[in-house]
């Protein structure tokens, strides 16, 4: 794998008291190895970076969470040999957002565990950010960016079986399609997709193993099944939830030994695939309940992936609606949408999901004329109902806000510290959407530039205090 030669310029945060360790000295370890340092002079920090601190306490948490966004900037929390870190404190740093924490034991070996790390993150990102996945997987929201980097990791980095977990419509095959296409090996093969609810269990055998000659009636010539054609390729068993129990137990040898027989045939063949399968079932309550084998469960499930739905990703729709509009009119200059039809596509359920958006889209553009905006007319007939009167006003506290307010009551935190977090989430939130540009944040919050402005000046001072 070629791994990228450039230097890492990454932020620092030192809060170590502890003064066996110097920051001069950490920065001149990771500068031998090719890893710039700056001091962040923005909060939230932007860009991936590193904290280094020797004692623990929530204020540590918070500074993670802020400066990792929840997770969608890689940081690395990095503690003293001295630091004594109780395992609920590495959770609770983890689940605040950081990518690793480790321990910097030996100056050497530490910055090049650092540079390993960075290494690995910034050929995702380059993955991440790539034509192929940005003009194919459309999406910039944190749910859908987490879902794509966990997998092009997965991709990227080894040869396990991949499950894609999510609802009808969420964009599973056309993942599965990416994942085959960014797969690294050489010579690579084709993807060969199989739905198995179309599968007739009389045929299946030779679907899935191929047949020799007279193996049954109407076996006219010797035929390769799925698991031939894709050597050296990806096999996708997609709707892998609807599998026949007798068809599980068939499969198990294959996907784990890769060899297999031709229906009517003894000579065992080999064959090498990437596995990707797709279920829209909870695959582990069908184990619990017997419907799906487990040893099964356990051989395609080498690494699994939640496909997540619409309706955690709503600021994906847009993007995906102007998408959509494109691909219909690829010659074309593509059409805007009025302000009105992008409330109307931002307050709609889609219990189909993305498939169910790109219909309505498609619908939509049937109904358009001209070359102006798409506009309230488009919207189709039977989507019109008194429920789009109150279109503006839609209710945007839903079932997640309640429970993390619930789970704040319950851990004991005070109204004036819960508004202070949902004051400091929507901050972040916003001058992420804008790229750190007050003056559009602000606008965004419905606030002066300047509160932006000071805002982001007092939490740069109380983090580097
Ligand atoms: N992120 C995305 N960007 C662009 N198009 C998308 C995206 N996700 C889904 N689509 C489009 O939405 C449609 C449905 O996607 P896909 O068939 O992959 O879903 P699925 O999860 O396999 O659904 P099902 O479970 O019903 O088979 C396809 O036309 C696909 O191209
Ligand atoms: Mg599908």
């Amino acid at each position: 794998m070629k791994i990228a030669d450039a230097l890492h310029k990454v932020w620092l945060n030192y809060i170590c008291k502890d003064d066996a360790l110097s920051k001069n000295a950490v920065v001149k370890s990771l500068g031998d190895v090719g890893i710039d340092t700056y001091t962040p002079n923005s909060c939230p920090n932007k860009g991936p970076g590193l904290l280094f601190f020797d004692e623990f306490d929530q204020s540590i948490c918070d500074f993670l969470r802020e400066s990792s966004h929840c997770g969608l900037e890689k940081v690395l929390a990095i503690t003293t040999p001295a630091a004594t870190l109780a395992e609920g404190d590495v959770w609770r740093i983890l689940k605040a957002g950081v990518s690793d924490v480790m321990v910097w034991n030996d100056s050497d070996k530490s910055a090049k565990e650092v540079l390993a790390r960075l290494e690995r993150w910034r050929y995702i990102d380059d993955l991440l950010r790539s034509p192929l996945v940005r003009n194919n997987l459309i999406g910039q929201s944190p749910a859908w960016l987490s879902a794509l980097a966990q997998m092009v990791g997965v991709t990227s980095f080894n040869d396990a079986s991949i499950l894609l977990i999510g609802e009808t419509g969420t964009g599973k095959e056309l993942l599965a399609k990416l994942l085959h296409t960014m797969g690294t090996r050489p010579d690579k093969g084709d993807l060969v997709v199989l739905d198995c609810t179309t599968i007739v269990p009389e045929l299946s055998g030779s679907e899935f193993f191929g047949h020799e000659r007279g193996a049954f009636t109407g076996a006219v010539a010797s035929r390769d099944g799925a698991f031939a054609m894709a050597n050296g390729g990806s096999l996708f068993l997609d709707e892998v939830g609807d599998l026949p129990l007798e068809l599980q137990a068939q499969l198990l040898r294959v996907i784990q030994e890769r060899t297999y027989k031709r229906v009517g045939g003894n000579t065992w063949y080999n064959t090498d695939f990437r596995l990707i399968c797709a279920t829209n079932k909870d695959l582990s309550a069908e184990v619990k309940n017997g419907g799906f084998r487990s040893d099964l469960f356990y051989r395609i499930a080498g690494e699994t992936c939640r496909v997540p739905p619409l309706r955690e990703r709503t600021e994906d729709i847009i993007q995906l609606a102007t998408h959509f509009i494109k691909q219909l009119r690829p010659e074309e200059k593509p059409l805007e949408m009025n302000w009105f039809v992008k409330k109307f596509l931002l307050s709609r359920k889609y219990p189909g999901n993305v498939r169910e958006l790109q219909q309505l889209v498609s619908r939509m553009m049937y109904r358009h004329v001209g070359t102006g905006p798409i506009t309230i007319g488009d919207i189709p007939e039977d989507e019109r109902n008194d429920s789009m009167l109150d279109i503006a006003s839609r209710e945007w506290i839903d079932k997640s806000f309640d429970r993390s307010i619930r789970r704040a009551i319950s851990h004991g935190v005070g109204l004036k510290d819960i508004g202070r977090a949902a004051e400091n989430a929507a901050f972040r939130i916003a001058l992420r959407e804008e790229n750190d540009n007050s003056e559009r944040a602000a606008r965004k919050l419905g606030i002066t530039k300047r509160a932006v402005q000071e805002r982001k000046a007092g939490r740069l001072k109380s983090w580097n205090a």
